[in-house]
């Protein structure tokens, strides 16, 4: 599969008007995606759990404008107006416009909401990305094409994503979604994610994930930014080494739902995540204190209680806790009487692995 496979020969219906709604999970991701080529190519394959509630909802309207000339659209945040997300979309256009060619004839009107607070610290690109790339693919899919092949929709869908945000692409289908170029994994592409199609066990049905938030400010660092500082970076090559056997190892893990393995692997690609910005140059802590008590806390309760709970983190401060579904409870309550405390207003998300983003 190569770019040129989505770029759209000929449409065949014309329309003046419509919308599309969408709705698309935020994704964590259990091996990261951390570095890139040009064209949002990862360095590395990375494979995430899709959520489930932690969401955007986006309704594209279109109509079409009497000249082409440029891009011609509104974006509103519950109903208010924001300019300043404008720059992002307007970026995100340029890119796609090659495989959406209609992009210019059209004034679209983007209409959008997330079910977790806006300054949460929870990244709303991942499913703010993927939400409008699919309602995009909604207004293709009305003209027409006959350049469709299997599961074109979803694969180009998927591409677009990734050209607004990298780990976008991971957010369009559930449970587990690989992106990445990998030679174990049937179907991976650098191009777009695709749905995990190895054997899962059991024990990570319905996988919990409580997203403590430590710190709801702006990121320090920017994902763009943290991105290219993996250029250079004295230790890129190991750790892109490193990514590709954690995704070969985490294959077993995973079909034989070996718990302990698992917790090794997620928490070791958390904080390498983290070393690779510690060490970079500019240099960067993400975590704050309240991040290293919650997870001395979690080792803590997993040595006295035995518990398969372990952490995972982004490239911010929060905390996501993850937990096999048989131990809802007790690891809740864990949360709740011990970790919520380092919790920025006592503020956490329940959420838990989801099937991914669905037509409203
Ligand atoms: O999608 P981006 O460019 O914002 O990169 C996000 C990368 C991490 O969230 C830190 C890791 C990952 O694989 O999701």
């Amino acid at each position: 599969m190569v770019e040129e496979h989505f770029i759209p020969k000929k449409y065949t219906n014309s329309i003046d008007n419509g919308s599309f709604t969408w709705s698309s999970p935020s994704n964590i991701a259990l091996v990261k995606y951390w570095g890139k080529k040009e064209h949002q190519i990862p360095e590395n394959p990375s494979i995430s759990f899709t959520l489930n509630h932690c969401k955007t909802t986006t309704k594209v309207s279109f109509s079409k404008k009497e000249d082409a000339s440029g891009f011609s659209f509104d974006v509103f945040l519950d109903n208010e107006e924001k300019g300043d997300f404008k720059p992002k979309i307007e970026t995100f256009f340029k890119r796609i416009e090659v495989y959406l060619p209609f992009l210019k004839d059209y004034h679209f009107k983007i209409e959008t909401t997330n079910t977790f607070p806006h300054s949460s610290g929870i990244a709303s690109s991942a499913s703010g990305m993927s939400a409008l790339a699919l309602c995009l693919m909604s207004i293709e899919e009305e003209f027409g094409t006959e350049d469709y092949f299997d599961d074109y929709f979803i694969q180009k869908a998927s591409f677009l994503a990734r050209l607004g945000s990298g780990s976008a692409c991971r957010s369009l289908e559930g449970d587990l979604v690989v992106w990445g170029k990998h030679k174990d994994i049937e179907g991976s592409s650098d191009l777009f994610g695709v749905k995990y199609p190895c054997q899962v066990h059991s024990n990570f049905k319905n996988y919990q994930d409580t997203i403590l938030l430590v710190d709801k400010g702006e990121k320090q660092v920017s994902s763009t930014v943290g991105h290219n500082l993996m250029h250079g970076h004295p230790f890129a090559q190991e750790r892109f080494k490193q990514a590709n056997k954690n995704l070969s190892d985490i294959i077993s893990i995973l079909k034989e739902g070996d718990l302990d393995a698992f917790i090794a692997l997620v928490e070791s690609e958390a904080l390498t995540l983290h070393a690779m910005m510690m060490t970079s140059m500019p240099y960067f802590i993400l975590m704050k204190p309240n991040t290293l008590e919650i997870i001395n806390k979690i080792w803590e309760y997993r040595k006295t209680s035995g518990s398969k709970v372990c952490f995972t983190l982004d490239a911010g401060a929060n905390v996501h806790v993850l937990y096999p579904e048989n131990e809802a409870t007790s690891v809740l309550e864990f949360i709740q009487n011990e970790l919520v405390a380092y919790c920025q207003n006592g503020q956490y998300i329940c959420d838990v692995i989801g099937l991914g983003a669905s037509k409203v």
